[in-house]
């Protein structure tokens, strides 16, 4: 999609906002009840976020807001006018994937990938955050995060992994 152009005209009951994500202004039209997930994925076609339980519980819809991990289902996407989001799609470099994406791959903790956005996007801010967590700290970092498939222990160490290579030991 073009950024330069709003995607949907303004209605009185929308607002007008500057969505800026992974680094692309994106002018949109929005409700004020919508949340930010959702305008992520249908008005700006990132669909890696994703929408589990639309009530904080789950963290598939896991974004950085100005750094910050938030709930995106959860968050008014009129709040998040003016600041700095970052999605799953922005964590790449063009075709290079980031180490967080290489070892959780090569750890096979991805089996569905629904949590894979989520819990990539909370990792991302914990190494920020701590750039040599424990196990522990990891666990507690991605606790947010559910996910159905893997019993957690590969992502664990691909998380573990990350924080190695990221610091050259
Ligand atoms: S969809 Fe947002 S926490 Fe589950
Ligand atoms: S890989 Fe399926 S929910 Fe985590």
């Amino acid at each position: 999609m073009n950024p330069s152009s709003p995607m949907s005209p303004s209605s009185p009951m929308s607002q007008q906002i500057n969505l800026t994500v992974n680094g692309m202004t994106w002018p949109v039209a929005v409700e004020t009840s919508r949340n930010l997930c959702s305008v992520l994925r249908t008005e700006i076609g990132l669909t890696g976020t994703k929408e589990g339980c639309d009530d904080c519980e789950c963290g598939a819809c896991m974004v950085l807001l100005d750094g910050q991990p938030i709930n995106s289902c959860s968050y008014l996407a009129a709040q998040a006018d003016g600041r700095e989001i970052t999605t799953v799609e922005g964590l790449a470099d063009g075709d290079e994937l980031h180490p967080l994406q290489r070892n959780i791959l090569s750890a096979g903790g991805v089996q569905c990938g629904f949590c894979t956005p989520g819990m990539l996007m909370s990792a991302y801010a914990l190494l920020d955050r701590n750039p040599e967590p424990s196990i522990e700290e990891i666990r507690i970092g991605l606790s947010g995060n559910l996910c159905r498939c893997t019993g957690y222990a590969r992502i664990l160490t691909a998380v573990h992994e990350t924080a190695v290579e990221l610091n050259g030991a």
